[in-house]
């Protein structure tokens, strides 16, 4: 029997002695009562009755160890040229003097705060200021727009909002106070106070009494001291986007959290102390919060804030480029960002340029890797390119080729195998457990391991509703997929109305919401469709009311700004067209299912609750307007 074999199993069968034991390498100001608590079943808790501090754990003891003088974040910002490093005890005395800061303004232990921050070191700053005194911080991504951010502003109330003046999106300047402005002039709660760090290049305009300047407020800090909180304290919520309008706030707990980012370092990215560790993502997403500022930071190694982009910033060789001037031992991206470097530079010629003798491997998640990519990536690299697939929920991978366990021979199109911890099964829609090579619902069986989500915020029924009672037992992971003969698990997509938009998970049922406000929309259907570069991209086909003047131009043109003025520029809405009537199954559901595939160009059958079938004609006419629907259906 394998390594990975023993090591997986003891993980399901003795669940408490397992993380028990590798809650050794966390620093705890007082021992766990029990490991696993299953008093409140299905609400699994890790470690009651602990107390620890996750910024205590992710800095201040790094220092205590003889780590102060090793770089703990390097900021790698190709769109303001500029590179700047922090050792850890420069990393503690930023983050204690911003605690000092928050806790000035009376932010203790519970309350919340949001930071909206691009990628700059001072967002991992006020995550980690925040931890350090039991706030519970809820970073929303630069990218949504007001709408969204007042959406988490009313649901997480914070005291504070952390924010930056603005942003560089290559090379277009991004500002961020009439956005900020925009956002709390929309929700009804009102955070008392807003710090900004201004950017030299988008000066922002101070509102008095409510705004107060980053750099202002530092030189003037008293440093804070870390507070034990409970171990089944939050520490975090982040907001994902569920099946409608109203995001799912995913609560982090702080003692489980450490406990499995700290072990999963080792075992899934073999990386060790002092290593340095990339993650080309966002602090805004999930990978951000795990893999830029807590997994790495809790390992004591050096972790890479990168403020740019795959291409264009200069060029595709960028990551190369970051790789070999900091010795980057393992890079996780999403796919997304190899198909755009496989775009522009499809000879790898600048791969060539670069000394990556230190670079090991190449970990990508958040969409299917497709097998063209990874082909291309594993042979252009030569190195270890490992799929691995996990959510926001889980908040760390649950299935990968577990590099610091046993490395299997990859199966292109799998993610491997299901990481330790948790126990995946393909489920039938009645609960019958799949045998291999069937497609059906993924699941995994409860409890969760250590670090997933305990409940949604303020939301436990949702959280049942979502995740627990669909296949009682399980929690339900919403993505389709099999398992081979060996075990290989093959995540195919996702069952719900979320869409992968390069890397950026989004919900096509908010847009149909948001669409279905437009004065002139009868009804619409959102979908996702195939996507060379970003995987996915959303199409809206829209039925107007009768008597409806505008043409259908004027209409996609309307569409197209509400999606950006509501959600963002990353929903990548661009394409929407007018239809007579959407195909729906007798009871009115809509078959957005068959319109996807005859968009995607894929054969379907046609469903036996239509009756007339000048319907899918006349969509499949509406797509081929706007380029999809190549093939001709049977
Ligand atoms: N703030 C403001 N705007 C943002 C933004 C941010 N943080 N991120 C993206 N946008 C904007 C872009 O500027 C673009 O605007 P435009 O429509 O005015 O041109 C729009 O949102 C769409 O962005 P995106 O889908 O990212 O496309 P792109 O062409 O700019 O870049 C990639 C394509 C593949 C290079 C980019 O999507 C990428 O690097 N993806 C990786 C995502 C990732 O790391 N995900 C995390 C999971 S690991
Ligand atoms: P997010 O919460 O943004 O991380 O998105 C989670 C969803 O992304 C999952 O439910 C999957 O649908 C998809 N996903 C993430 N990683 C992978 C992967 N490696 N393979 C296939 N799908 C993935």
């Amino acid at each position: 029997m394998g390594k990975y074999e023993d090591i997986f199993r003891r993980s399901i069968t003795d669940p408490a002695g397992f993380w028990g034991e590798a809650a050794e390498n966390i620093d705890w100001y007082k021992k766990w009562d029990r490991v696993l608590d299953d008093s409140r079943k299905p609400f699994y808790r890790w470690f009651t009755g602990g107390e620890m501090n996750t910024c205590y754990n992710a800095v201040d003891r790094h220092v205590e160890n003889g780590r102060g003088g090793q770089v703990a974040v390097i900021y790698d910002s190709p769109v303001t040229n500029q590179i700047r490093k922090f050792t850890y005890s420069e990393l503690k005395d930023h983050v204690s003097r911003f605690a000092g800061v928050l806790k000035g303004f009376g932010v203790s232990k519970g309350d919340t705060v949001i930071i909206y921050m691009p990628m700059v070191p001072q967002a991992a700053i006020a995550m980690l200021a925040c931890a350090r005194l039991g706030a519970v911080h809820s970073v929303v991504f630069g990218g949504f727009a007001p709408h969204e951010l007042a959406i988490r502003i009313d649901d997480a109330k914070p005291r504070v909002i952390v924010t930056a003046s603005g942003a560089i999106e290559v090379k277009k300047i991004i500002e961020y106070s009439p956005l900020i402005n925009k956002a709390i002039e929309l929700a009804a709660h009102k955070p008392e106070k807003c710090i900004v760090l201004q950017r030299p290049f988008a000066k922002a305009q101070l509102l008095e009494g409510r705004d107060y300047d980053w750099e202002e407020l530092m030189a003037k800090a008293e440093a804070a001291d870390c507070v034990p909180v409970k171990a089944t304290d939050p520490l975090y919520i982040l907001y994902t986007s569920g099946t409608t309008g109203k995001p799912k706030g995913i609560v982090r707990d702080n003692g489980g959290h450490a406990v499995a980012l700290r072990w999963s370092m080792e075992h899934v990215y073999d990386v060790k102390p002092g290593d340095v560790y990339w993650s080309a993502s966002d602090v805004g997403w999930v990978v951000g919060h795990s893999y830029i500022v807590y997994g790495p930071l809790m390992t004591g190694c050096t972790t890479v804030m990168y403020e740019g982009k795959p291409v264009g910033t200069p060029d595709p060789g960028a990551f190369w480029r970051v790789i070999s001037e900091h010795g980057v031992k393992t890079l996780f991206t999403a796919p997304t960002a190899f198909r755009a470097i496989k775009r522009d530079d499809p000879l790898g010629e600048y791969i060539k340029k670069y000394d990556l003798s230190g670079f090991r491997y190449l970990f990508l998640a958040g969409e299917r890797l497709d097998p063209d990519t990874y082909h291309w990536a594993s042979r252009l690299l030569n190195r270890p390119v490992i799929d691995h697939w996990w959510q926001t929920e889980t908040g760390w991978p649950i299935t990968a080729n577990c590099m610091g366990i046993e490395a299997f021979p990859v199966r292109p199109g799998s993610s491997t195998k299901p990481v330790p911890g948790y126990d995946v099964q393909v489920l039938e829609a009645n609960g019958k457990v799949l045998g291999p090579n069937v497609e059906g619902l993924v699941a995994i069986k409860l409890p969760l391991p250590p670090g997933t989500l305990p409940t949604l915020w303020q939301a436990d029924d949702r959280y049942l509703e979502s995740y627990v009672n669909v296949l009682p037992d399980y929690y339900f992971t919403s993505d389709s997929g099999y398992k081979d003969e060996d075990g290989y698990v093959f995540i195919m997509g996702r069952v719900d109305d979320v869409i992968n938009v390069a890397g950026h998970r989004l919900s096509t049922g908010e847009m149909e919401e948001i669409v279905a406000t437009h004065p002139d929309v009868a009804e619409c259907a959102v979908f996702g469709v195939e996507d060379a570069l970003k995987g996915q991209v959303p199409i809206c086909l829209v039925v107007l009311k009768s008597g409806a003047q505008r043409q259908e131009a004027e209409i996609k043109q309307d569409l197209v700004k509400l999606i950006r003025e509501e959600i963002g520029p990353i929903a990548n809405f661009k394409e929407a067209c007018v239809v007579a009537r959407l195909p729906k199954t007798r009871s009115g559901k809509i078959l957005r299912g068959t319109m996807r595939k005859i968009a995607n160009g894929k054969e379907f059958t046609m469903p036996s609750t239509i009756d007339d079938t000048a319907i899918l004609e006349d969509i499949e006419e509406a797509l081929k307007r706007i380029g999809y629907a190549k093939k001709p259906h049977q």
